[in-house]
């Protein structure tokens, strides 16, 4: 009677365990998702930025560093040695780019250069505006690695509960890069570039249609995010189509729409978002100009 009750409570025991274990996987499950092709890591930002019973939206001040951008190197104290959906590549680094001032272009004149005033969500960052050398911000580290400048992260947070809410699954497939990330993406693209037969020059000025040239990213001041579907919840589609109606309500602008490339000096990206803040992107999303042509009107109107 006695062998049977303990056999009884054993058999329990272990149905119970058996019981909870499925559940924690069910659950781990769920925070593993893969990810869109097109990119790479545990890009799982869209549920751990979501999810307010974790402590993945960072609660925690050791998530938060500094970075002092500076003239030679842009370094941060954090590193980030992901690829970016930017790019399909990403191989070795080589300091061929050269500096963030090297640019070749010779038409500066004829784009719009706005020097840094300290206001930090409408600085212009581009080819033909250099990050200045002593720019500051405070970096917020993403449950999946991934980091941001920290004064866009409430923003951020906003933004992906209010997609998820509507059935769309945002993910945070890119966001800070390094000043040296930055050089060993252009080098990819244009060691690529070069192995399809490309010569250097050529080469060197494909890439920089997709690729910031280093020193001229917004991803090195941790302002832009790349931003691609949940692959398992959403499609490409249906990720960029809610970001491009409704990214501006949280203070987020598509950077470089179509047709815009001449003054943007970059490829129409749909995944790549900048923020700049409620007002400007109501203001730039109502009136189709791009960042560019916007500051340039504020400054013209500041002006007059
Ligand atoms: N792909 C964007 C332009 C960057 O590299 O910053
Ligand atoms: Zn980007």
């Amino acid at each position: 009677m006695k062998r049977k009750f303990i056999t009884a409570m054993i058999s329990t025991a272990v149905i119970t365990f058996i019981a909870v274990l499925g559940f924690i996987l069910m659950l781990n499950d769920l925070h593993t998702k893969p990810i869109p092709d097109n990119v790479n890591s545990d890009n799982n930002i869209s549920f751990e930025i979501s999810d307010t019973e974790s402590d993945a939206v960072g609660n925690s001040e050791s998530e938060v560093s500094s970075a002092v951008l500076t003239s030679s190197s842009n370094e941060s104290s954090e590193t980030d040695t992901d690829t970016d959906s930017d790019t399909q590549n990403d191989t070795s680094d080589t300091d061929m780019v050269g500096s963030e001032n090297d640019e070749t272009d010779s038409d500066n004149e004829d784009h719009v250069v706005i020097p840094y005033d300290g206001v930090w969500e409408h600085i212009l960052v581009n080819r033909w505006n250099s990050i200045p050398d002593d720019y500051t911000f405070e970096i917020f580290t993403l449950d999946n690695g991934k980091q941001i400048d920290q004064r866009i992260y409430e923003a951020l947070q906003a933004m992906f509960d209010d997609a998820r809410s509507q059935g769309v699954y945002p993910t945070v497939t890119e966001a800070y890069r390094s000043h040296e990330d930055q050089q060993a993406m252009m080098q990819s693209y244009i060691d690529e570039y070069i192995a399809q037969g490309y010569d250097e020059k050529t080469a060197k000025q494909m890439a920089e249609d997709y690729v910031a040239i280093p020193g001229t990213s917004e991803h090195e001041i941790g302002l832009a995010l790349d931003i691609n579907p949940d692959a398992e919840y959403s499609t490409v589609e249906d990720v960029y189509g809610w970001l491009a109606d409704n990214a501006y309500m949280y203070g987020f602008i598509l950077r470089y729409p179509e047709g815009k490339e001449s003054i943007t000096g970059i490829n129409y990206e749909p995944w790549h978002y900048r923020y700049v803040g409620e007002e400007y992107a109501l203001e730039i999303y109502e009136s189709g100009m791009c960042l560019e042509e916007y500051l340039d009107f504020k400054q013209h109107e500041f002006l007059h």
